[in-house]
């Protein structure tokens, strides 16, 4: 199989889950300790050897290709003040990648996000990186796919065991074991109901996928909300050439809502050189007083 060299981040989504905040902010910008969100995204993939990053965004996101950009004004400032650390890390984020950007001009779901990415992606397997799942793990969550894609020739998606109650919020993967912490995937649905759930396993954002999933998302109708499903191309895609689920280690935030985001803020803050010691003191006066 060819070496994955390509990312694609759907970031073109309302955040609706986000409000107000999100009005104006893209979900994506939300700080998360001292970076964007996406930020670690990029990183992820960055860590996993890609070199090349499609981002599909929207018309109210212009401050995301804004950040990976230089800001000259502010350098310079920087530069005089003697702040180097900033500055180091001001020009670090515009030096993570190659990122390009295409908008999808219409919210139609994220298969059709995906399918925007053709022309970038070209002939050649691609790694998929959803926007709002974030990732604590000692080995790059994504680069664990890739691995297993590479060694099976096969699409790979990216999967967690879920309780059954909250199986509705993913797409859940009919599995069967291959090796440890891999399985070969032959169905899978969106957003099912526990009685309709093919396994206990959800895709938890990250997938390496073959070009082939354009053609068919070309020809997808709308599925669950209306929407194109990326699940519903997938199930075809599984159906045709071989796809692996990887049960991956690491630990997993759906920044996309309060709970999550607060959940992550406080273990990356917890994490964090300048705010670790801290932090973790303020939690334990707090938790004496609640
Ligand atoms: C999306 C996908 C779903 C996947 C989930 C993972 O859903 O459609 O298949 O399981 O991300 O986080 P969303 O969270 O956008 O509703």
């Amino acid at each position: 199989m060819m070496k994955v060299r390509k990312a694609v981040i759907p970031a073109a989504g309302l955040g609706t889950r986000m409000l107000p905040a999100t009005k104006t902010v893209p979900k994506e910008m939300l700080p998360l300790v001292d970076k964007p969100v996406i930020q670690y995204i990029i990183e992820e993939a960055v860590d996993a050897g890609i070199e090349d990053i499609l981002i599909v965004t929207n018309r109210a996101k212009s401050a995301m290709d804004d950040y990976f950009d230089y800001y000259p004004e502010l350098e310079t400032r920087l530069k005089q003040a003697g702040k180097d650390r900033e500055l180091f890390e001001t020009r670090r984020a515009a030096d993570l990648a190659n990122i390009f950007y295409v908008r999808q001009k219409e919210t139609k779901g994220l298969g059709h996000a995906i399918w925007r990415a053709k022309r970038f992606v070209g002939d050649e397997p691609f790694a998929v990186l959803l926007g709002d799942d974030i990732m604590r793990a000692k080995k790059p969550v994504i680069g664990q796919l890739i691995e297993a894609a590479e060694r099976h020739n096969a699409s790979a998606v990216g999967v967690q065991y879920v309780p059954t109650d909250t199986i509705s919020k993913y797409s859940s993967v009919k599995v069967e074991p291959l090796e440890d912490r891999v399985f070969s995937v032959s169905d899978m649905n969106e957003k099912p109901s526990p009685t309709q759930m093919l396994s206990n396993y959800a895709i938890l954002g990250r997938y390496v996928l073959q070009p082939q999933i354009f053609d068919i998302l070309e020809h997808m109708k709308p599925g669950y909300g209306g929407e194109i499903q990326l699940t519903d191309g997938l199930r075809v895609l599984c159906q045709q050439s071989n796809m692996v689920a990887v049960d991956f280690e690491g630990k997993r935030y759906d920044t996309g809502n309060l709970r999550g985001f607060l959940e992550a803020t406080i273990d990356f803050s917890l994490d964090h050189p300048y705010t670790g010691k801290w932090l973790a003191r303020f939690l334990k006066e707090k938790a004496r007083s609640l």
